[in-house]
């Protein structure tokens, strides 16, 4: 495994390699891998000649008092981790490799960014928008993998790539999860034991509400005041961010439940802010 840190380096090697008929796939990540990241590892090393993973933790997406600074690391046992995935090329630049100083060109997709995350994080999707396609242009991928946790980010990357015609195919993978059904996330390791053994019941009360759905029930309105009270019940220390039931692909907000629809939920436990999503009908 090569590791690279300069987008210039990365962006040449890349380029000849697609010239020698190489086909690239692209797992974009900030690091700190679980197996949700791995995953999407060995999902891109079976489609692909060359396998680049890219680990910047992308300051553009944190807010003023967001987890930047503490957001983990581990380099170390990202590269072994990498390294035994079958990665070919591990992109590792730094906030200075990525942006200049007077950085001013922003990619904004208002009307899939404005409401669940979007909300109560303003300025988080230009800054995942931007990087991503900054790494589409750098990595020269065919394919790239992301994982369907963050549904409104996937959501964002599938219209950047329609709307600007960048050829690369962008795949969204199942969630991860922990035995007890906790969607994996770097960021579970801000978790208390208390506040590890509470938070399955998010997506407990997401299966809950599923199963009201193919029930009969198709009012929003009831479906998350059912889902409020069950979090009050059962993760009790939870501060529900959002709940909300969305079209899965323009994200917008339904009254009623139609033919296809998500519930998409954030919640801050502790020092985490977590969010799960199941599609309740399909
Ligand atoms: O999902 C993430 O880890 C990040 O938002 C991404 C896509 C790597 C962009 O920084």
């Amino acid at each position: 495994m090569e590791t690279i840190s300069n987008p210039q380096e990365l962006q040449n090697l890349c380029l000849m390699l697609r010239s020698e008929g190489k086909k690239i796939s692209l797992v974009p990540t900030m690091g700190y891998f679980h197996e949700g990241h791995l995953s999407l590892m060995d999902a891109a090393r079976k489609q692909c000649d060359v396998l680049i993973v890219s680990l910047f933790v992308n300051p553009t997406q944190f807010g003023e008092n967001e987890d930047l600074e503490a957001y983990p690391h581990d380099l170390g046992r990202d590269s072994l981790l990498a390294e035994e995935h079958g990665v070919d090329i591990l992109f590792t630049p730094v906030r200075d490799d990525m942006y200049f100083d007077d950085h001013g060109t922003w990619v904004e997709v208002p009307d899939l960014a404005s409401n669940l995350c979007g909300q109560s994080r303003p300025i988080h999707f230009r800054g995942v928008a931007t990087v991503v396609t900054k790494l589409f242009m750098t990595a020269q991928p065919h394919v790239a993998l992301f994982g369907q946790k963050d549904w409104q980010q996937l959501a964002i990357i599938k219209r950047i790539v329609r709307d600007l015609n960048i050829p690369v195919d962008v795949q969204g993978h199942e969630i991860v999860r922990e035995e007890s059904g906790l969607a994996m996330s770097s960021r579970n390791v801000y978790l208390t034991e208390e506040e590890k053994s509470v938070a399955p019941n998010i997506q407990k009360g997401l299966q809950k509400m599923r199963a009201q759905v193919a029930a009969g029930e198709s009012d929003v309105a009831k479906l998350k005041s059912d889902l409020i009270e069950f979090y009050a019940e059962t993760v009790p220390m939870g501060k529900i961010d959002y709940i909300e039931i969305v079209h899965p692909d323009n994200i917008n907000i339904l009254k009623s439940v139609g033919d296809s629809a998500l519930c998409a939920v954030a919640l801050q436990l502790g020092n985490a802010r977590l969010i799960d999503n199941l599609l309740i009908k399909v």
